[in-house]
């Protein structure tokens, strides 16, 4: 328990659980930062926060993670506006069915879900730690035991597209990142876990721009999780005292789970850390810079 106000953030937070988890923080009187792609559903869904939680300290960041400079850009902002972070909810992601790429050319599943929570986190690190005990919670998946970090083809280059393969290999990469974040993070007070929040009812798998995916997924609506229902494992990461201070586990239903294989290789997690700052373009200068030095 913190003798201040709690400030937490929240990508993807105009949809589904992103939602749900921003809701629940605002009517706990928290400080809200909601990062969303889109101006028009980012403000709605501020709007609908704000009125429900009755909460006003709730506060729109537009992002688009298909971009590492819109990346770059927020995490300066956060760092230069935002006096403490306790907070970070990584929840944005996107399932697609055809290979698509982000603006700087990497296999758009790996660039969304994968590189830019990696590029986020790391922006938003010494803010996190000089506000420690600080908690990191990455929205993972069960699918990401379908996946296998091809390091001979990351970006989907040269196989079949196989959409849960793709989607699988950036949600094994978010608990892999979890586990190296985890070892880098050792005796900061920050703590980092990953989740799966079970089959939900949300915007997953629709195509934005056709609606294609919609009738499958109001079909399968009664048989799946609600989104407040499929937030709480992320919610109870980010708020209970029963979790202070555990770091590195994977949850379902709240529960710590053992995971297997790819999961529990430090090397891989290790390469695919290496990579990724690569990709980025991460450096300890840029990071340093970032907290309202950023050139
Ligand atoms: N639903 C499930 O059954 C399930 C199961 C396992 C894991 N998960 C995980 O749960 C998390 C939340 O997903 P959800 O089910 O709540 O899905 P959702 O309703 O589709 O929400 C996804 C959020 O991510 C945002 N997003 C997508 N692409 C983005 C981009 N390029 N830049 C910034 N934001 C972007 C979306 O924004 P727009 O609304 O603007 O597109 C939306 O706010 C994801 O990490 C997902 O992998 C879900």
């Amino acid at each position: 328990m913190k003798n201040r106000q709690v400030t937490t953030l929240v990508t993807g937070a105009n949809s589904g659980m992103g939602k749900a988890t921003a809701m629940d923080f605002a009517k706990s009187k928290a400080k809200v930062i909601m990062l969303c792609r889109n101006k028009q559903k980012g403000e709605a869904a501020q709007k609908d926060i704000i009125q429900e939680s009755g909460n006003q300290d709730v506060h729109l960041h537009l992002c688009d993670f298909s971009k590492l400079d819109d990346v770059r850009q927020v995490g300066r902002i956060i760092n230069e506006e935002y006096d403490f972070l306790d907070v970070v909810v990584n929840n944005a992601a996107i399932i697609t069915t055809r290979r698509q790429e982000t603006a700087e050319g990497y296999e758009l599943q790996f660039g969304v879900n994968h590189l830019a929570p990696f590029l986020l986190t790391n922006l938003l690190l010494e803010k996190l730690k000089a506000s420690a005990p600080a908690r990191i919670i990455n929205v993972s998946s069960g699918a990401h035991s379908f996946g296998k970090i091809d390091f001979s083809d990351l970006q989907t280059l040269n196989k079949r597209y196989r959409t849960f393969k793709v989607y699988g290999q950036s949600k094994l990469a978010n608990i892999l990142f979890t586990n190296e974040l985890v070892r880098r993070l050792e005796g900061t007070g920050v703590t980092a876990n990953s989740l799966h929040p079970g089959a939900v009812s949300t915007n997953l798998g629709i195509d934005r721009e056709t609606g294609f995916g919609k009738t499958i997924v109001s079909m399968l609506k009664p048989f799946f999780k609600t989104p407040e229902k499929g937030a709480e494992t992320a919610i109870y990461l980010a708020t209970s005292p029963e979790v202070e201070g555990v770091t590195g586990k994977y949850f379902i239903n709240k529960k710590p789970v053992e995971t297997k294989g790819a999961t529990k290789d430090e090397e891989v997690a290790k390469e695919l850390w290496r990579i990724s700052d690569e990709l980025v373009g991460l450096n300890r200068e840029e990071i340093v810079d970032s907290w309202g030095r950023f050139v």
